[in-house]
Formats: C-alpha cells, sequence, structure tokens
C-alpha cells in the first residue's frame, strides 16, 4: 500500500474515495462540511433524514455527490467531539477504511487530520491514518490456491489536509510507512508455517534485510555456538533434525561513541514442548513461538526504512524445540555461556534457555540498554489476556520508557514485578537453578530466571504470549511489539 499526504480540498481532491467525518451532535467535520457546501447542501439532507450517523465507527458510503470530484464519499461517526480518543479514533478510520475498500474503492484520501481527538498533534493523526491503513490492507494468503476476491484492499491511501502541513507530517507519514512494513514482516514471518519458517528462514530474511539496507548481519552455525559455550541453547536444539543459528544484526545509524540497543528475540520456530511433549490441542499455533524474533526482523525493517540515527544490535538465538531420542531429558544439567548451571526439569520451558545465552553473549556490546521480547509464559495469558504484554525490567526509567512508547502507538505493557523473594521458586538441589519455578506466578519466575543472566546492564523482558498473535476465527500474527520498540527507538533517536 502506499501513502501520501494530499493537501488538497475535500470537495475537489480527485479519488475514488473521500472519507470525511461526522460528529454525534450532528456537526461535520471541516471537510465533511466543505463537501456539504459544495454539494448544496445535500449531506445535510441525508442527516436530516435520519441517513447519517455520528455513532462512533458507523460508516455510510455515497456515490456521485453532486459537484464533488472524488467518486465517493465515505461519512464515518467519530462520536461526541472533542472526545475522540487514539482507539476510537483508530476504530473510526479502520471502519472507514474497510467499508470503503469493500465498497469497491481501490484508493481513498482521508481527511483525518482534523478530526478532533485533543489527546493527539496532527503528526500522530497522520502516523496513525498511516499505519490503521496499512494494519486493514494486510493478508495474507500465499498458501492459497485461489484468492478471496470479495477482499478488498485499497492500493493508496492519502492522508487529507487542508490547512498547511508542515515537515513533521509529512515526516510522520514516511515513518509511519516504514512501521507499516516492519509490522507486515513480523506478521507474515509468524503466520508462515513451521516447516518453512525455519531458523535457516529467520537468518535468511535478516541477511536479505542487511543487504536491502545496508547494515551487517553475521549468522553463527552450530559449530560457532559451541565454541561460544552456549551450552544452554545448544541443549534446546540437540533434539531437532533442523540445524540451529544465532543470528547477530548491528545497524549502526548512530556514532561510534554511541551505546547500542540490543534486542533479543526468541526464535523458537516450532515448540512442541521436547520430551515433555505439549498437549496436542492448538498445538500447531506454536508457530508462532518464533514471534520474538520476527519482532527483532520487524523491527530492523522498520528503522532501516526510516534511517534512524542511532546504533542497534539484535540478537536471535532460534531453533526448533522437539522430542527425539537424542532430545534433552527432564533432569538434565547444563552449563550455559556465563558459567552458570542449570537443572532442565521441564524440556518445555525452552525459551528461558536460549534466551539466557544471547543475554551473555550481549555484554560484548556494552549497550545502553537490553531488551529481550518472548512469547515465554502461557502463565503471562492468563495474568494478562490478549490486551497488554506483560513487561519486567531492572530499571525503572527503562520501564517508564517503554511505557510510554507503547501507549504512544497503542501498543501496551504493564508492568510486572521482579522481585528477588520469587528466586526461591528456581533453586535447584544439585545445580545453579532450575529452568521452571512451579505453578505459582509463572510469568515472573521465568524473568527472574533470564534477570539472572541481565544484571550487568539496564534491561527489559517483554512476555508477548498472549499479545504477538490471535487464535480462532481471525487467528494470525498481530506484529506486536514491532509498534512499541519502533516507537521506544524512534523517541531515543530523537533526543
Ligand atoms: N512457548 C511457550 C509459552 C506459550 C504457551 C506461549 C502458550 C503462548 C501460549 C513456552 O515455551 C512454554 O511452553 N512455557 C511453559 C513453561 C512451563 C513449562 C514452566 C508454559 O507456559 O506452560
Ligand atoms: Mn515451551
Ligand atoms: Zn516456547
Amino acid at each position: 500500500m502506499e501513502f501520501s499526504l494530499k493537501n488538497t480540498a475535500a470537495e475537489r481532491v480527485r479519488s475514488a474515495c473521500v472519507i470525511v467525518g461526522l460528529y454525534e451532535d450532528d456537526t461535520f467535520s471541516p471537510s465533511a462540511k466543505a463537501i456539504d457546501d459544495a454539494s448544496s447542501g445535500y449531506l445535510g439532507s441525508l442527516l436530516q433524514r435520519g441517513d447519517l450517523s455520528g455513532k462512533r465507527a458507523q460508516c455510510v458510503l455515497l456515490h456521485s455527490v453532486p459537484a464533488v470530484a472524488a467518486a465517493r464519499v465515505l461519512v464515518v461517526g467519530l462520536g461526541k467531539a472533542g472526545e475522540l480518543t487514539l482507539k476510537g479514533f483508530r476504530e473510526a478510520l479502520a471502519a472507514a477504511v474497510k467499508a470503503a475498500a469493500s465498497g469497491g474503492a481501490k484508493e481513498a484520501v482521508a481527511y483525518t487530520l482534523e478530526w478532533d481527538a485533543p489527546s493527539l498533534s496532527t503528526a500522530d493523526r497522520a502516523s496513525h491514518t498511516v499505519l490503521v491503513g496499512s494494519e486493514s490492507a494486510y493478508r495474507f494468503d500465499r498458501f492459497k490456491s485461489k484468492k478471496d476476491p470479495g477482499n478488498g484492499v485499497l492500493e493508496r491511501l492519502g492522508v487529507g489536509a487542508i490547512a498547511k502541513t508542515a515537515q513533521a507530517e509529512t515526516r510522520a507519514v514516511a515513518q509511519a510507512a516504514a512501521l507499516g512494513e516492519g509490522i507486515a514482516l513480523a506478521k507474515d514471518l509468524g503466520n508462515l508455517p513451521g516447516n518453512v519458517c525455519t531458523p535457516s528462514h529467520l537468518a535468511r530474511t535478516a541477511r536479505e534485510l542487511a543487504k536491502t539496507h545496508g547494515f551487517k548481519t553475521t549468522v553463527l552455525e552450530q559449530k560457532d555456538i559451541e565454541k561460544l559455550g552456549m551450552g544452554s541453547f545448544l541443549s534446546v536444539t540437540q533434539g531437532s533434525a533442523e540445524p540451529p543459528k544465532f543470528i547477530v544484526m548491528e545497524y549502526m545509524g548512530g556514532g561510534k561513541k554511541d551505546k547500542p540497543v540490543v534486542l533479543v528475540g526468541k526464535g523458537i520456530t516450532f515448540d512442541t514442548g521436547g520430551i515433555s511433549l505439549k498437549p496436542g490441542a492448538d498445538m500447531d499455533e506454536m508457530k508462532y513461538d518464533m514471534s520474538g524474533a520476527g519482532s527483532v526482523l520487524g523491527t530492523f525493517k522498520a528503522i532501516a526504512g526510516m534511517g534512524l540515527p542511532l546504533n542497534v544490535v539484535g540478537l536471535i538465538p532460534t531453533c526448533e524445540n522437539m522430542p527425539s531420542g537424542t532430545a534433552v531429558k527432564p533432569g538434565d544439567i547444563v552449563t550455559s555461556m556465563s558459567g552458570q548451571t542449570i537443572e532442565i526439569l521441564n524440556t518445555d520451558a525452552e525459551g528461558r534457555l536460549i534466551l539466557c545465552d544471547a543475554l551473555t553473549y550481549a555484554e560484548r556490546y556494552n549497550p545502553a540498554a537490553v531488551i529481550d521480547i518472548a512469547t515465554l509464559t502461557g502463565a503471562c495469558v492468563i495474568a494478562l489476556g490478549h490486551v497488554v504484554t506483560g513487561m519486567y525490567a531492572n530499571r525503572d526509567e527503562l520501564a517508564r520508557e517503554l511505557e510510554d512508547a507503547g501507549n504512544a502507538v497503542w501498543d501496551r505493557v504493564w508492568r510486572m514485578p521482579l522481585l528477588e523473594d520469587y528466586q526461591e521458586q528456581i533453586k535447584s538441589p544439585f545445580a545453579d537453578m532450575a529452568n521452571i519455578g512451579g505453578r505459582p506466578a509463572g510469568s515472573v519466575t521465568a524473568a527472574c530466571f533470564l534477570a539472572r543472566f541481565a544484571s550487568k546492564y539496564a534491561w527489559a523482558h517483554l512476555d508477548i504470549a498472549g499479545t504477538a498473535w490471535k487464535s480462532g476465527r481471525d487467528k494470525g500474527s498481530t506484529g506486536r511489539p514491532v509498534p512499541l520498540l519502533t516507537s521506544y527507538l524512534m523517541r531515543r533517536a530523537a533526543r
């Protein structure tokens, strides 16, 4: 999908569809008003007849409105004037774009900058218009022999502007378009089946991104991983026929002295549980267990597309978790790269086993901050559901920055307790720690395990088990937390 800023009045813009707003008190948005004036009160007469509604996200598609250049006019309800929130703004626009596309329009211009959403700057409105448009155009149908023809999407979306726009809005459109592409990449990688999206596929994707955008990518193979002493990571891959990879991406958009932010993504391309085998129901969804890795790749695509001026390193430990005659067994003890030993009591708690070695590897960058992203625990889904990502941090400032960044792009996190008291639960009689801490607070004890490998720098852990994908009828990757991570990095680059 293509995006642009259109500095033309709504009644004059040549487009398949213009999208304008109507408030619940029956007042028009400025562009709706302009169309009403040009058409000698056509919209007003429809309103009087009760054919238009200002109820939020209610849509009416009009054809051939008199004296209006566009073929269609889509009037969308915005609720009470002055009460439009970011959530409401996004919902109203999403409904409008969907109605325009299913009404046959191939492109549209949305006059959203003028919508009365007090908490949003015009640049924010431009940015969310593009993000919502990009989101609505996403399809994953590459394995369908026949594409659904009723599945209309817009090919182009303009952000209509009647007031003078500044550089901020133009930049917002370009940056949001880059973010949209990063989100789509993360979704594609998540939605791909485990037989296609293997560790080698993730490595290939990283190499291609690096080539396109001119940053450095190194892929460490099994023997390199052995040399580094990543005994914990290696224990997870040992039951699988698919070779593991340790992907290192280095985007150096900042100066030599700029300490990098390191992103670490869990890349289990399929999680059967291993010898501690998972039950069969819904096990297909464990193809999404590489969503952390996908979010790192998506974020790299976004920030490289924007050319953000800062240094970011991406680390992706990736392998399958399979049961077999060579698989790791409950009770096995392994030595991590840090030297700390781990008693593996449950082979299904494998995410932390691959992440801990990546967290140790991160030390060599003398990082400004390290953020790991992982579909780590079912317990996090029980605690927080599918609304917010569970966040743990060993620095309050980093936690606050992530909260703010997430709120700004509607990709929210909620801080969870990383308290010393919970460390008790992962003690082992035989090794330095066990890889599970029992049923209570399962998401917290997983974070506590990781914390033991992240004591040398500012660190945050994002448990995206509940937010990375949707189940049921609209099963699919959400692309989260690419918006959050990109927003965080954009804010860092700007300060
Ligand atoms: N990938 C899963 C976590 C998961 C499960 C995410 C369901 C989303 C939905 C992870 O590797 C796992 O299996 N965790 C175990 C840990 C337990 C054995 C301590 C879990 O959550 O059951
Ligand atoms: Mn598991
Ligand atoms: Zn897993």
